[in-house]
């Protein structure tokens, strides 16, 4: 079979959650992944891979912009282009050290890793791609938002960090969205929702609402999806809901 003949796309932040059902989801779409692996404990992407031909895993810490290059060279020398970025890594969490007013000090360290991790790795990794993508038809752009992104919707007061890396993100898609949408690029930007955190045994956690493979199941389906306003990027929930952002 001609390789190129199936398509291609590349998952951040796979090893468990959201991007590993992502990959899942592609996979039984009938797509070739390479997924980025990150945790050293967690080794659902490499079972999954003794049942699916078409999954590489890769390392890949989205802070890095060597690995992405080495990633790169991977697709490159097995495929030769890319269709699809899942960009969707990112650290969760707050321990009030992002708290204006707490009785911890703000740390500063730990932002500037957030915002490496959850802002700029998107375009780094769509800059990093750029000649992969460019020899697709297909050219898209999925990137794993959040509705605490809104300044319009934001009613909290902790967890500022997490929150502004994801306004962040925002902002730099919209970018990309300015630089590449007119070479036919087309975008995802997607809200999850509440998503259940799933252990190295693939046991989802009782805090949240949603089970990660069915957001993931709407993920691909948006992903797949064609739609008739790709010129406007919109932030879409995991119920087909736009919100603002
Ligand atoms: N869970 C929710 O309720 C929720 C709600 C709104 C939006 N989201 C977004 O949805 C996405 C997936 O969430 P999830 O619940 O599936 O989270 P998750 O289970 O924590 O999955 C995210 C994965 O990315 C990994 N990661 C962290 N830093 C990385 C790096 N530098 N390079 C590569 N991978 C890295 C995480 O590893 P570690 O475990 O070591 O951090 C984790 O394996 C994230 O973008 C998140 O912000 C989640």
């Amino acid at each position: 079979m001609n390789t190129t003949e199936i398509r291609t796309a590349l998952v951040t932040g796979a090893d468990r959650g959201l991007g590993y059902c992502i990959v899942k989801e592609l996979l039984a779409h009938g797509w070739r992944v390479f997924a980025g692996k990150y945790l050293e404990d967690y080794s659902l992407l490499d079972e999954l891979a003794e049942t699916n031909p078409e999954l590489y895993p890769v390392k890949l810490d989205a802070k890095s912009g060597d690995d992405m290059k080495k990633v790169r060279d991977i697709i490159d020398a097995k495929v030769g282009k890319l269709d699809l970025i899942v960009s969707n890594a990112a650290i969760m969490g707050g321990d009030h050290t992002d708290d204006i007013s707490s009785t911890t000090p703000l740390d500063t360290d730990t932002l500037a890793m957030f915002f490496q991790t959850n802002s700029y790795a998107a375009p780094l990794l769509v800059d990093t791609m750029l000649p992969l993508l460019r020899k697709s038809d297909y050219r898209r752009l999925f990137f794993t938002s959040s509705e605490i992104s809104s300044v319009r919707l934001m009613r909290r007061t902790g967890g500022m960090r997490y929150a502004m890396t994801k306004t962040a993100l925002n902002l730099g898609v919209r970018m990309i969205f300015n630089t590449l949408r007119p070479e036919g690029f087309t975008f995802r930007l997607y809200q999850p929702g509440w998503m259940k955190r799933m252990s190295a045994d693939k046991s989802l956690a009782v805090h949240g609402i949603v089970d990660p493979a069915d957001s993931a199941r709407e993920a691909v389906r948006q992903i797949l999806e064609d739609r008739i306003d790709e010129d406007r990027l919109v932030l879409v929930d995991y119920m087909g809901r736009e919100l603002s952002y």
